[in-house]
C-alpha cells in the first residue's frame, strides 16, 4: 500500500504577546468586545529579526529532526504565504539555504489563509506523480507587516507565526486520503492589501504609505462558513469517510464564532474542533500549520484517527485535507 503521509511536524511562534488590553490602549476597543466577537486573547508580534523566512527556517528545521528524514533527501520544498520577506527570493529559497537542502527544488504558493493547504496539495501532486519523493511544505506570514495599527477592525485579529511538516511516500494505509482546493475569485475585494497611508505599530513614527490589509469582514463571514463546510464535506465524500468517523477537525483560525457556524452546519460537534485562535489569533497560512502541529503533540489526534484540516483566506481560496494519522 502505498500513501502520501506527514512524517514530521514543526511550528515556530514568536516570543513577543500583544495582549488585548494593549490593543485597549491603541485603538477603541475593549477585552470584552474582541474576546466575545473573535474568540481571541492574545496574539504573537514577530520582530525585526523574525521575517517569514526565519520563521519558516525554525518550523521546516523542527518537522525535519521529527520525522528523521536527512536533509539531502528532501527534494521539494513549498511555503504557503503571503508575506514574503521580498518579493523575490521566494521564501523557499531562504528556507533551502539555511537547511543546506542542495537537492530541493523550491517555490511559495501564494494562497493568502489557505496557503498551506494549498502548497500541501501541490506538494502531494509532485510526490504523487513520482517526479518528487520527499517535500517540506510550510505555512508562514508575519501577516502584522500588514496591519494598519489605526483600524480596530483588523489590528485586533492578526498574529505571526510558521508552521511546517515533511510529505513522504510511504508504504502504510495512513496519509492524505483526499484533497480540495478551490477558488472564488469574484470576491477578491472581499480582502485586499492597498497601499495608503497608514499608521506603524510604534504610534510615534510617521504615517506610512506602505501595502496594508482591507477587510470586509461581515461578507467574508458568511462566505467563510458557507464555503468551509462544504469543504468537509467534499473531503469526507471523496474519502468515502462518514462525517462521524471524522474524530477531530483543524479549521483556519479566523473567527471562534466562524468556527461555531462551521460545526453546526457541518453537523460536528464544536469540542471536535481544535482550537488554538485564543492564543495565536489569525495567523493567516501559518493557523493550520500550527494547529496541526499542536492537535497532534497534544495527544487531540492519535495514530490511526481520520481528521479534516480546512480552510478559508482572501481570494478567496478554499482548501481542505482528509488525513489518516
Ligand atoms: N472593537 C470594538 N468595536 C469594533 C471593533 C473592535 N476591534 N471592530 C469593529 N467594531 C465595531 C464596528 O465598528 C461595528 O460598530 P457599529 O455597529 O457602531 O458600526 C460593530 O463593532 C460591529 O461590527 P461588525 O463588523 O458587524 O462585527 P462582526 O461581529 O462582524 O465582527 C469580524 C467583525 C471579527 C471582523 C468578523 O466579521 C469576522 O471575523 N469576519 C471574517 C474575517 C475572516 O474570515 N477573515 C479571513 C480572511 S483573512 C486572510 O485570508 C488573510
Amino acid at each position: 500500500m502505498h500513501n502520501i503521509a506527514i512524517t514530521g511536524l514543526g511550528h515556530y511562534l514568536p516570543k513577543r504577546v500583544l495582549s488585548n488590553s494593549e490593543l485597549e490602549k491603541m485603538v477603541e476597543t475593549s477585552e470584552e468586545w474582541i474576546i466575545s466577537r473573535t474568540g481571541i486573547k492574545e496574539r504573537r508580534i514577530a520582530d525585526k529579526g523574525e521575517k517569514t523566512s526565519f520563521m519558516a527556517a525554525k518550523a521546516a528545521k523542527e518537522a525535519i529532526n521529527d520525522a528523521g528524514v536527512d536533509i539531502q533527501d528532501i527534494d521539494l520544498i513549498v511555503v504557503g504565504t503571503t508575506t514574503p520577506d521580498s518579493n523575490f527570493p521566494s521564501v523557499a529559497c531562504w528556507v533551502q539555504k539555511e537547511l543546506n537542502a542542495k537537492n530541493a527544488a523550491c517555490f511559495d504558493v501564494s494562497a493568502a489563509c489557505s496557503g498551506f493547504l494549498f502548497a500541501l496539495t501541490t506538494a502531494k501532486q509532485y510526490i504523487s506523480s513520482g517526479m518528487f519523493k520527499n517535500a517540506i511544505v510550510v505555512g508562514a506570514d508575519k501577516f502584522t507587516n500588514l496591519i494598519d495599527w489605526n483600524d480596530r477592525s483588523t489590528c485586533v485579529l492578526f498574529g505571526d507565526g510558521a508552521g511546517a511538516v515533511v510529505l513522504s511516500n510511504t508504504r502504510s494505509d495512513h496519509g492524505i486520503l483526499a484533497d480540495y482546493i478551490h477558488s472564488l475569485g469574484e470576491f477578491g475585494e472581499f480582502m485586499q492589501v492597498i497601499a495608503e497611508e497608514r499608521q506603524p505599530l510604534d504610534q510615534k513614527s510617521k504615517h506610512l504609505a506602505v501595502p496594508y490589509a482591507l477587510m470586509r469582514g461581515q461578507e467574508l463571514f458568511k462566505i467563510a462558513v458557507n464555503s468551509m463546510s462544504d469543504a468537509v464535506e467534499i473531503v469526507a465524500r471523496k474519502a468515502k469517510v462518514k462525517i462521524d468517523d471524522i474524530v477531530c477537525v483543524v479549521p483556519h483560525q479566523a473567527n471562534d464564532r466562524i468556527i461555531a457556524a462551521v460545526a453546526k452546519k457541518s453537523k460536528i460537534p464544536k469540542e471536535r474542533f481544535f482550537i488554538n485562535i485564543d492564543k495565536y489569533g489569525n495567523m493567516s497560512a501559518a493557523s493550520c500549520a500550527v494547529a496541526l502541529y499542536e492537535a497532534v503533540k497534544s495527544g487531540r489526534i492519535k495514530k490511526g484517527d481520520y481528521f479534516v484540516i480546512v480552510a478559508f483566506g482572501a481570494g478567496l481560496v478554499v482548501g481542505a485535507n482528509l488525513i489518516k494519522w
